[in-house]
Parts: structure tokens; C-alpha cells; sequence
């Protein structure tokens, strides 16, 4: 197959706020196929952007008491963290206020304008008398015209869904001084959606074979159907906001802007542009490539702007239409829906923080996406019992049973063909490419279970008792062909665990054609080291704990107080936030004896520890503890270490760990540092838990 070339992109998020669950989903679900994608070896440019133009933005920014360029700079600067920790590999993030977008919009506008797209009306308009402005839809609120909810913006109505005019409202005020707008006289920019052209555009676009699923083509007919009396169909679409409106300016017409959901899709243009700038790639010769393909994935609150407006706006300026739109549903979180402004009970950086594996998460979901714009649920049980049992107890079981009855890892012949390694890969593959990730996931885990059973039912930890270890290892040579396999049809959804079985299988990074290849006999694999972690269930429930109502406020250093002082601060201090039996287990303590111990030179903090830890070799450690000991009282005695604290480079030498020591948290009015000692019987290098 010839390389495709592929421009691939995510709906560009609000800049209003961080991320929650369900951009993650999305980012997922596209990251999964472009992965895949790279595994064919298609050029892939995956770009994303922030959307941080209109008036929720100047508002969120106002209200944090910055301007909308510094608020969407927070934004933007803490984007990264979340995508880094869910492996979703961008080619480039960049923001719908970049050079590159006011360049583009404009010119798409010009050129919409030169074929006679674009009209001017005047409309009526809410405008606060107070502050002196025209108010943008979000500006006014009242009470909605259909079902009555209180405090609803001008667009639409957050209780009920319906879309309706500012002026629609009942009762309605401005948001920015309280009053009852005026309705006053503006002109307005038009893109005439109502011009033949365009609905015959439209038709034929979306209903060609590929560019939409079917359930979203059914819906789009809804809208752009005329009923028997000529109603109903598109209405031109009001392109234009007055200043003050943080966005791009509209050429030759001073004081009008263009509404943000105008310059938000150009934005997945611009973002690739400043990607192939920076790469040196000229953009206008890399979207006249007819070989390109352009794809978005979106969720299915937008499928209006993308399956309508944004071909059409491609395509009447002259320039290259998507090749499809993917369209997801919803994400919802133990059955609720997502909350506009808080999210909800799953915090994608929490869920880092607590130590929790992200390709768990990538897996979790992918079994449950398909191609069709259906929602679906996170389920704590559920992901957790899914990822421990096909991944932990499916996949990786292969692996650390096999090896160990291959003798020095170097695998034997085996009836690799018998496996039928193109059947699965390129049944997987082709499900990775219709975006049935679900259907794809649980063909792996089938053939999972079919290796796994092959395994037990020739057992050949028995064989290996009766002395027949050469066909014990044919057996598991087999079965680490057959995991060979498995990971590279996982590797799209958990690209690192791949790269870890690689480097154990001690193989190429795998691609679609290579993955069928046998490793073949006498191929020698690596030291097997365990791959995942089982998710433990007190995770699961530190993940939807409320954040706790005592998160001191910057607490002020701690009041000076006799020793075992006021019982709400035990030795001085708070006790910290609480952590999981996980965190508490990366610190690795260990009992180390004192081998020697000496004055540190030019320093009268410090002592320098010879430490064993029954490594085989001694540690330098260096400890704050001159001031309560003399060298000599602490040779030959047994204390506690922190065994896997990175080293640490001080001016005297490397400290390699940390003694613990006790003290009090005012240690001015408390002085005083006790080293913790192990009772007799205790060895060097024992675990301390
Ligand atoms: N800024 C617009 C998109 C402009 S694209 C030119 C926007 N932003 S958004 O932040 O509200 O949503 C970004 C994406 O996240 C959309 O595709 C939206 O459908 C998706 N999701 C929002 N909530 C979601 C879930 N609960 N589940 C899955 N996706 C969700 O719309
Ligand atoms: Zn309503």
C-alpha cells in the first residue's frame, strides 16, 4: 500500500477552563487511530488547538480579573500535563488567537465574500445603556422562552436545550450592569447559508458515501430539509459581533468582529500551518497534495458547525473539503452526565496524581468505543474489573508464565503458523481503521484466552517435573510468539506497555506489516520485568472521594507550643492530606547498619553515614544530625533508610537516601532530633512496611 497522508485533527476545546473526562475521551479515541495510522506507516499530522475567542472567555477572564490574552495563557500553559499523562501524542497544540488564524479567517472570509456569500443586515440588538455596549449572546440572560427556567443566557437554555435569540428571552438583563437591555439598531454580517448553492453543496457533501456515519447523516436531513410549505431549511448564519469582542477583526469593516465559531474550525487550519511552518513544510503545497486526507473527530453536541458550515466554508472558498467526520457520543461517569462548569467526579489529573496507570484508562475506554455516535459510561467496577482481567490477567499472564520454562530466554522452533498470525493482525487492523476499537479489543482478548489455554492444557510446568523441558519450551516459545502478536495489537490504545513488552521481546518497535513475522527460533528475548500493575480497588475509591472540606488554606507556620502541645496538632504540625496504601508503598524503606560514621568538614549540620544496606556494597549518606550526635555514638547502629530516593548531589558528595529521624514541627521552641533505630534482630537491606 502507498503511504497515505493523513490530517488529523480534535475539535478545538473552550479555553475557558481546564480539561475534564470527556476532552480526554475524544483526545483518546483520535489518538488510538493515528497511532494506528503511524503503525501503516501514514504520514500523520495530529493537531489540536485552544478555542479561546468569544464571550464566555472574556467573561471567565474577567471574573478571574485578568485579560482574555492572560486568562487563555493559564489555560494554554497547563495543557500539556494532561496530555503527556494520557500518552496522546499531538503534533502540535496551538491557540485560535495565533498569527495564523487572523491570516486565515480573513482570507476565508474574503473569499467567501468574492462568490457573493455574504450579506449585511441590520438587526435588532440588546444593548446595555449602562456600559455602553452592544451585548453578545452571552451577555444577557433572563428566563428561557420555552420552559421558563430562570437565569438561561441569550443562545440557549442549559435546563431544557432549546436554541432560541437573545431577544427571545423573558425578563431579559444584562449580565455586566443588571440592567434591562435597549434594543438598538446594528449591522450584521451574514454568511448566506439560504443561497441555493449552498444547500445543494451541502446535500451532496453529506450524503456522500464515507464522509458521515449514518446515524449523524440522518439527523443533518432534519435540518436541512424544506417542508412541503418551503419551511424550515437553513437560515443565513450571523457571522458578525460588535466591539468590545475578543477575536478577529472583519476586513474593511471597523468595530465588527467575527463571531468565534467562525474562526474556531480555521483554527485546526491554522494549527497545522504553524506546525508545517515550524517543520519547514510549505502549507500551500501540502494542502494541494490531492493525495492529503483530512479528518476531524468531534462529539455530538457540534455536528452542525462540522458536517455543515465547515465544508461548506471550505469548499465556496475555494479550498479542500474533510474527507469525514467521526463523530462520538458523550462520556458520562457512573451513569451522569458531565456538568458544563464542574466536569465531573472524575478528575483526569487526579486520577495521575493517584498513581494511576493512564493506559488503563486508554484501555477501559477503548473497549468500549465503537464507530457510531452512541454514549457511553465510566463504571468504577467495571474498569477495574476490565483491566485487571484482559490486561493483567489475560495479556501480560502470557508473558511472565512463558518465559520461565524457556531455558536462558532464547526461544525454540514452534508451530508459530498454526496461530494464524495474518488472520488476527489484519482483522484487528481493519478494526482499527473503521474505529470499532471495542470489536478489535475483544478479538485480542480471544485470542488471549485461546493462548492462555493452550498454556494450561499443556502445562508446562509439569512437562519441565517429567523432564521433557524441550517441549516445555516449544510450548512457551509459542506462547511468546503469540504475545509478539498480541502487542502489537494493543499498541496502538497502550503505547508504552508496547514499548515495554518490546524491549523485553527484544524486537523492532512493531508496525502493522512487521508484527506477523515470527521472532523465529533462536531468538534470544530480554530479562522479563513485570509490565502492569493490577488497579487496586482503594484507588478507585480515592479517585471519587469528595476533596476533603480541609484543605488548609496556606497554613501559617505553626504556633509555638509545649512539646505534645494542643491535640489538634500532634508534634507541631498538621498531619498531611491523606494518601493511598499505593503511595505509601513507592517509598521503599529499608534497615541499614551504620558502618562508620564521621564530622562532615565545613559543615555543622551535617554527618556522613557509611551505610549498609545488604546491597553488597556500602551507601554515602549524609544526615542533618550533627547537632544531636557525635559520630561514634551512631557507628555500629541499625537504622532506617529511604532506599529509593533519587541521589541527591550535595557540596560535600551524593547522598544515596535519607535517614529518618523524628522531630518537632516548631523545632525552636521544641529542639531536639531522635534518630529511629530497628530493635535487635533486624538485618541490613530488610524491608520496612
Ligand atoms: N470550542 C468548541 C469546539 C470548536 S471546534 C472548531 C467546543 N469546545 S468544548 O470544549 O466544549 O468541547 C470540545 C470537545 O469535547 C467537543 O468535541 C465535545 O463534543 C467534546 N466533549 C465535551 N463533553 C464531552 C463528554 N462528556 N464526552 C465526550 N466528549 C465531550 O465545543
Ligand atoms: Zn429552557
Amino acid at each position: 500500500m502507498t503511504q497515505r497522508k493523513l490530517f488529523v485533527t480534535t475539535a478545538l476545546p473552550y479555553a475557558n477552563g481546564k480539561f475534564h473526562i470527556g476532552h480526554i475521551m475524544e483526545y483518546i479515541q483520535a489518538d488510538i487511530w493515528v497511532r494506528h495510522q503511524r503503525m501503516q506507516g501514514s504520514d500523520v499530522a495530529f493537531v489540536c488547538a485552544d478555542d479561546v475567542h468569544g464571550a464566555a472567555i472574556t467573561i471567565a477572564a474577567e471574573k478571574a480579573g485578568q485579560t482574555p490574552q492572560e486568562f487563555v495563557a493559564a489555560i494554554a500553559a497547563g495543557r500539556q500535563q494532561y496530555l503527556d499523562g494520557f500518552h496522546i501524542s499531538f503534533d502540535n497544540w496551538h491557540s485560535t488567537d495565533g498569527p495564523e488564524n487572523h491570516e486565515l479567517a480573513k482570507q476565508i472570509y474574503l473569499d467567501l465574500k468574492a462568490q457573493g456569500l455574504i450579506a449585511t443586515r441590520t438587526i435588532k440588538q440588546f444593548f446595555d445603556p449602562v456600559k455602553g455596549m452592544f451585548l453578545a449572546d452571552r451577555y444577557v440572560k433572563g428566563q428561557c422562552p420555552k420552559c421558563g427556567a430562570k437565569d438561561q443566557f441569550g443562545d440557549n437554555c442549559e435546563v431544557c436545550g432549546a436554541v432560541y435569540a437573545p431577544t427571545d428571552l423573558i425578563e431579559p438583563y444584562s449580565v455586566l450592569s443588571g440592567v434591562k437591555p435597549e434594543l438598538r439598531d446594528s449591522e450584521h454580517y451574514f454568511l448566506t447559508w439560504s443561497d441555493p448553492r449552498c444547500v445543494e453543496f451541502m446535500q451532496t457533501w453529506t450524503g456522500a458515501p464515507g464522509h458521515l456515519q449514518t446515524e449523524v447523516l440522518n439527523k443533518i436531513r432534519e435540518w436541512l430539509e424544506k417542508d412541503e410549505g418551503g419551511e424550515g431549511g437553513l437560515n443565513d448564519w450571523d457571522i458578525s459581533r460588535d466591539a468590545p469582542y475578543f477575536g478577529i477583526e472583519i476586513p474593511d469593516a471597523p468595530g465588527k468582529y467575527f463571531y468565534v465559531w467562525l474562526d474556531a474550525p480555521i483554527g485546526y487550519l491554522a494549527s497545522l500551518k504553524n506546525y508545517l511552518d515550524k517543520k519547514g513544510v510549505d502549507y500551500a503545497s501540502y494542502m494541494r497534495d490531492p493525495q492529503l486526507e483530512q479528518y476531524h473527530f468531534i462529539g455530538k453536541d457540534i455536528i452542525t458547525f462540522h458536517t455543515l458550515f465547515w465544508p461548506a466554508m471550505l469548499y465556496f472558498s475555494g479550498r479542500k473539503t474533510p474527507d469525514a467526520v467521526f463523530v462520538h457520543g458523550h462520556l458520562t461517569v457512573g451513569g451522569e452526565k458531565m456538568s458544563k462548569s464542574r466536569g465531573t467526579g472524575l478528575d483526569p489529573l487526579k486520577y495521575l496524581s493517584l498513581g494511576m496507570n493512564p493506559e488503563w484508562l486508554r484501555y477501559y475506554l477503548a473497549a468500549k468505543l465503537n464507530a457510531r455516535n452512541e454514549d457511553l459510561d465510566f463504571n468504577p467496577e467495571d474498569f477495574m474489573a476490565r483491566v485487571n482481567s484482559d490486561l493483567v490477567g489475560k495479556y501480560v499472564n502470557i508473558a511472565s508464565r512463558a518465559v520461565k520454562f524457556i531455558p536462558g530466554g532464547k526461544l525454540v522452533g514452534s508451530n508459530v503458523a498454526a496461530l494464524e498470525p495474518n488472520k488476527l493482525i489484519d482483522g484487528v487492523r481493519a478494526l482499527f481503521e473503521s474505529r470499532e476499537y471495542g470489536k478489535a479489543l475483544r478479538e485480542v482478548m480471544a485470542f488471549a484466552d485461546a493462548v492462555n489455554m493452550r498454556f494450561d492444557g499443556a502445562a508446562p510446568w509439569k512437562l519441565v517435573k517429567e523432564g521433557k523441558t524441550a517441549e516445555a519450551a516449544q510450548v512457551c516459545s509459542e506462547c511468546l510468539e503469540a504475545f509478539k502478536l498480541l502487542t502489537a495489537c494493543l499498541k496502538p490504545v497502550l503505547p508504552t506497555l508496547a514499548a515495554q513488552a518490546e524491549a523485553f521481546l527484544n524486537c523492532e518497535p512493531l508496525t502493522w506489516s512487521s508484527a506477523a513475522q515470527a521472532l523465529g527460533e533462536g531468538h534470544q528475548v530480554g530479562e522479563y520485568k513485570h509490565l502492569m500493575q493490577r488497579v487496586d480497588a482503594k484507588q478507585v475509591d480515592a479517585l471519587f472521594e469528595a476533596p476533603t472540606e480541609v484543605s488548609a488554606p496556606a497554613a501559617p507556620s505553626p504556633q509555638p507550643s509545649p512539646a505534645g502541645g494542643r491535640g489538634s496538632e500532634p508534634g507541631g504540625e498538621q498531619v498531611a492530606p491523606e494518601i493511598t496504601m499505593d503511595d505509601f508503598s513507592k517509598v521503599d524503606m529499608r534497615i541499614a547498619k551504620v558502618v562508620a560514621c564521621e564530622a562532615v568538614e565545613g559543615s555543622k549540620k551535617l554527618l556522613r553515614l557509611t551505610l549498609d544496606v545488604g546491597e553488597g556494597r556500602t551507601r554515602n549518606v549524609f544526615s542533618g544530625i550533627a547537632s544531636a550526635y557525635k559520630p561514634e555514638e551512631l557507628a555500629g547502629k541499625f537504622v532506617v533508610v529511604v532506599a529509593n530516593l533519587a541521589p541527591r548531589k550535595m557540596k560535600f558528595g551524593v547522598s544515596e537516601g535519607m535517614v529518618l529521624s523524628a522531630s518537632h514541627g516548631d523545632e525552636k521552641a521544641n529542639p531536639g532530633i531522635f534518630v529511629l533505630s530497628a530493635w535487635p534482630g533486624a538485618e541490613p537491606g530488610m524491608k520496612v512496611r
